[in-house]
This record gives C-alpha cells, structure tokens and sequence, in this order.
C-alpha cells in the first residue's frame, strides 16, 4: 500500500484546524441591504415574486434602518416605486427636491447619520415607458440628454444628503459627468458607487415588478445599453472607463452567474469592488427554500461567502438582515 505523501483532510479534520486555515469569513459589515420604498404613511406591500420582500413607505423604512444599525449592516441602497401619476416621459420627478427618495433620505440621516445610504440613479422607475433613459422617436435611449438628466438626480440626492449616488444606467460617460457636476456644486464628499459591469440579465425581473417598471416596459428590453451576458472583457473595458472617470467603487450585477467577472475586475483594478446578488437571485433561493429543497441559511451563508472569495468587498443583497442575524446566532 502506498500511503499518500501529502494528506490535504489532516487540517480538515478538526474544527480548529478548519478556523485557523478558512481564507474568507463573511461579516454582516460586509453587507448592504436593499429597500423599496413608496409614498404614503403606514405602507407596508408585498412583493409576490420576492417573499419576505415588502415595499415600505418612510416610517417602514426607519425601521428597516433601526434594524441595519442594530446588526451592524453599515448600508443601505433605496430603490424608489413611484406611483404612476409621478411618472412621465421626461422623468422630472427624479430630481424633486421634495420627491419620495429626497425625502427618505432627509427622514434617514436625520435619524441614523451613522447609516451609510446608496441612492440609484436611473431613470426607469420615473419613466412613462420603464427605459433607464429618455429615448427619441423610436424608443431608442439617447445618451447625453439621459446624461443631463442623470446629473440633474444626483445633485438632488447629494443635496438631500445621499452617500453615494450609483447610477445603474449604463450610459456613456456618466461617471465623470456626474463627477464633474458634483465637484462644482460643492458635493466633494459625495461618493460614486458605478454599477461599470451591469448585464442585460433576465434576472432582474422581480426587481422591475418590485419598482413598477414591467408592465410599462412590456416587451422592451435594455440590450442597446446594457452589457451581453456572453462578454466579459468588456466588462474589464466598462470598468476602467469608469474608475477614469472618477468612480468611488465599482460594481458588478448579477452576482453569483458573474463571479468570473468579479474576479476578473478585482484582480485587474483592486478598487473597492460590490456585487449586486440580484431580485432573481433571491426568488431563486426562496423559492426553493419555500417548498424545502434547500436549507435556505445553508445556500444562502454559501453564496455570499461565495462572492468574498471571489472578491467582493462589499455585497447588495435582500438577505441581508437575515443573513446578519444568522451571522450572530
Ligand atoms: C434599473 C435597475 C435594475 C436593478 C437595479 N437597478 C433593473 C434593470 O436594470 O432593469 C435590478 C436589481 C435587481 O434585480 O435586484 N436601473
């Protein structure tokens, strides 16, 4: 018999041993929790394609930060669901100084200056036809006019108090624009997270019920901005621009079909570097979990650990307060 010279499960045998050579250990302080939020008072809705997911009005949304500090969750990123009378074709209400997000953010940092908020900046939930941007006479999303308006939504949320702005829209140029825009206004301190590697993914349809762009957006799809699923040096491309142009942090979006391009651009720039573990993600996980083919703790704990070794230094996710908890038991 001829004995193994180098037994790999001697280190594995012991849970010592296991601690002391474990390379990544998943934090609640690397998590982001991710918020829906709609106008009124005492609004707490459903969201049926994410269970467990609620859209909450502000004082709903207080909570939800009271919890994020109390776990030790350092941010928070607000999507807003408007109401459609607050729609239009030219997306005015996403630079209301008095608008729902403005005003969530006010009500936050008023209450929890500590919390870390993440405001998006695109303009589907805004628009008439569920684009990210303004488009011309054939539907097609025309870049710089979409810029300006871009612009125009950041410095009401730096003015409100965001952290960080992060556009999600994948226009040209955006980054440094906004940059440029914010620097001149006085907003130094207001921080950039690019989503720079953002696929065109069907994974994303929760999300559009959860805002309330999918049935305005109807059979459109976002491929003449969004990337092809099947490039990923173009995501390398994307990023770099970005980081140029000035962004703070960079994210890729989907998580866990990306990880080799989140291993890619870590390793490529070493900036700050999210992950967006997506709607779809989640009602994947919850769906199994629901009828009792996963433990969803288990999977759950195994795919954000998964985004860590894949080098995430921070991670969007809609289980973030359970993971927190799980974290702390
Ligand atoms: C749109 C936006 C989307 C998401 C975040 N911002 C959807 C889209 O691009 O259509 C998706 C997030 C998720 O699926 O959880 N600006």
């Amino acid at each position: 018999m001829n004995f193994p010279a180098i037994r790999m499960r001697r280190m594995r045998r012991d849970a010592f041993s296991r601690a002391l050579m474990r390379e990544h250990t998943l934090l609640p302080s690397d998590l982001i929790m991710v918020a829906f939020l709609v106008d009124g008072e005492g609004r707490r809705e459903a969201v049926p394609s994410m269970p467990g997911v609620d859209r909450v009005s502000i004082d709903g949304l207080l909570e939800l930060a009271g919890e994020c500090v109390r776990l030790g969750i350092p941010a928070l990123a607000l999507f807003p669901s408007p109401e459609s009378s607050a729609k239009s074709e030219d997306a005015a209400e996403a630079w209301n100084r008095q608008g729902l997000m403005q005003r969530a953010t006010r009500a936050l940092k008023a209450k929890y200056p500590q919390l870390g908020l993440i405001g998006d900046v695109a303009l589907d939930p805004y628009t008439t036809h569920g684009q990210d941007g303004l488009i011309d006479e054939h539907g097609y999303v025309m870049n710089e006019p979409t810029v300006e308006a871009l612009i125009k939504m950041s410095l009401a949320q730096a003015e409100a108090g965001m952290d960080f702005v992060a556009p999600s829209d994948m226009m040209d140029g955006r980054i440094g624009a906004i940059r440029e825009a914010l620097e001149k206004a006085g907003y130094i301190h207001t921080r950039i997270l690019a989503y720079s590697a953002k696929y065109a993914s069907s994974f994303y349809g929760p999300f559009r019920d959860a805002v309330g762009s999918s049935a305005n957006l109807g059979k459109g799809n976002k491929h003449t901005y969004q990337m092809d699923v099947a490039n990923s040096d173009e995501a390398l491309r994307e990023v770099e621009l970005d980081i140029a142009e000035g962004a703070d942090a960079v994210m890729v979006k989907p998580g866990l079909p990306y990880l080799d391009v989140l291993r890619r651009v870590k390793d490529a720039f070493g900036m700050p570097t999210f992950v967006y573990q997506v709607s779809g993600e989640y009602a994947m996980l919850k769906a199994a979990a629901q009828n009792g083919w996963l433990d969803e703790r288990a999977v759950v704990l195994e795919t954000l650990t998964a985004f860590k070794r894949a080098g995430a230094d921070a991670i969007l996710t809609y289980y973030a307060l359970d993971a927190a908890r799980w974290l702390r038991e």
